[in-house]
């Protein structure tokens, strides 16, 4: 098979939201502090009908349906999610529902987990089970779910809840450049989930913040090597049309493209000019340690980059800025971004990815977009998942009540025995919720 890739998208994230500047006010944080400092604008949470699992039945059901693909087409389905809510039975399970109605549970495939990175590695485990002899001419689906929930503190205004399902296939308008994958993994405690009664991980923020840094160093300098090693050039920002990069938040992302920035100054690639290298010069020398920790170098790189990041970057961020970060979801939240903005625009463009999960994993790869035929085309992609009309439908919720449900919610992680409201007033039809824990755990759902 040619060109394997993402044939189709839909995205779903709640309703409900609450908007960054009221949580400023509410937080008695200073004024811009999560709009500005985290450069945030709003964030969606599940409210007590949602979780994970009815998220990725909303998205999966809508696929199949808005791009008329029958679930008796599907071989692989892979799920990503750090959202634990059964230690052994999968997430994926949840979903054969969908399947098993039309007799279809021939489908390979469970979830994956770690931290923000096991969507890309469902993904790519569709990808790869297309490229494969195991291929049986089906299509590969992948579910990317989660709800991201902090404890009160700083870390809470980055959350964010969403799912992602994406279309794995042959001849796909956004296609794997397969050879071109770096990746780096390590073993740090920047955030984890080591306690299994609670929803909230331990994070150490500023540890996550670096670590991100230096995985993203790392897998770029690792593409640029191995794209020298096959293209017999240098690879340098100037080679992608668009960057898109995993968000916890968007502050962290211009601190990201600032960085690949600096490393094509260090480099020395052919676009850096006269200013770029009188700005950035005399960091060049400072160590890898060093780097991460001067201010002075993440403001002048900033200020270097900003011009590309308008460009190359800010048109694949509207989603995260709105909805938050969505862990395994949100690069591909980021990812969908740029096709609702550029949708048939794309065609020919390189665009790079990258992923970077906690713990930690990362990979920096690249996709080749091109328009591609109806229903599998960027244009029908974009239209399909009809985000401003996603995003101009929500409920923003008072601080207060954000916080009651927040409690509610951690009241319910792990329990059992309970019924939910199923106030499902705030759902678009078509939004599967949840109704019912039983004695024995069991969850039940109901489609709006
Ligand atoms: N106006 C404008 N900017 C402001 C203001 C203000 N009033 N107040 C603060 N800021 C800026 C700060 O200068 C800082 O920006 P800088 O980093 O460019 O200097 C930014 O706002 C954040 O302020 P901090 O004081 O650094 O924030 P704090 O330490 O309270 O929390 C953090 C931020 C660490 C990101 C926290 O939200 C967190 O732990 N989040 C979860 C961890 C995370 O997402 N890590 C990312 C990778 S791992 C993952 O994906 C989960």
């Amino acid at each position: 098979p040619q060109n394997v890739g993402i044939l189709a998208m839909e995205i779903y994230f709640p309703p409900t939201c609450i908007q960054q500047d009221i949580l400023e006010d509410f937080d008695g944080v200073s004024k811009g502090k999560y709009t500005i400092g985290l450069g945030q604008d709003c964030m969606a949470f599940c409210s007590e009908v949602e979780d994970v699992i009815s998220m990725g039945l909303t998205a999966v059901t809508s696929l199949l349906e808005k791009y008329g693909v029958d679930p008796r087409q599907i071989g692989r389905l892979e799920v990503g999610s750090e959202t634990v809510i059964d230690k052994s039975k999968s997430i994926k399970t949840f979903l054969m529902n969908v399947f098993e109605d039309c007799g279809n549970t021939d489908i390979e495939g469970v979830d994956s987990t770690n931290a923000c990175y096991g969507g890309t590695a469902a993904l790519f485990n569709c990808v790869n089970w297309v490229e494969s002899n195991s291929w049986d001419g089906r299509y590969g689906l992948v579910v990317c779910t989660d709800s991201a929930v902090y404890a009160e503190g700083p870390a809470r205004p980055t959350g964010g809840a969403a799912a992602i399902a994406m279309l794995i296939g042959p001849d796909a308008p956004i296609a794997f450049e397969s050879k071109l994958r770096a990746s780096h993994m390590s073993h740090v405690y920047d955030f984890y989930k080591p306690d299994l009664a609670s929803e909230y991980p331990v994070v150490d923020g500023k540890l996550s913040q670096t670590c991100y840094l230096m995985a993203l160093d790392s897998c770029y300098n690792g593409y640029c090597q191995k794209y020298e090693k096959l293209e017999g050039k240098q690879f340098s920002i100037a080679d992608a049309e668009y960057f898109v990069f995993h968000s916890p938040y968007n502050k962290l992302v211009q601190k990201s493209f600032a960085r690949v920035v600096f490393s094509d100054v260090v480099r020395n690639a052919s676009y850096v000019d006269e200013s770029a290298n009188e700005k950035l010069g005399q960091f060049t020398s400072l160590t890898g340690d060093e780097s991460y920790q001067n201010r002075d170098l993440e403001k002048a790189s900033q200020q270097v980059a900003k011009p590309y990041y308008d460009k190359k970057v800010q048109p694949g961020t509207l989603i995260n800025k709105q909805v938050g970060n969505m862990y395994t979801a949100s690069i591909y939240a980021a990812f969908a971004s740029l096709i609702h903005n550029k949708h048939s625009s794309l065609d020919g463009n390189r665009v790079m990815m990258f992923s970077y999960g906690s713990g930690s994993s990362a990979t920096m790869f690249s996709l080749h977009l091109s328009e591609g035929k109806a229903p599998f085309s960027l244009s029908n992609i974009a239209k399909v998942m009809n985000v401003d009309e996603k995003l101009k439908r929500r409920t923003e919720l008072a601080p207060e009540k954000f916080v009651q449900l927040m409690k509610v919610m951690e009241h319910r992680y792990g329990g059992k025995d309970f019924v939910t409201s199923k106030d499902t007033s705030g759902l678009a039809p078509g939004t599967y919720y949840l109704t019912e824990v039983d004695s024995k755990y069991r969850r039940f759902y109901a489609k709006k």
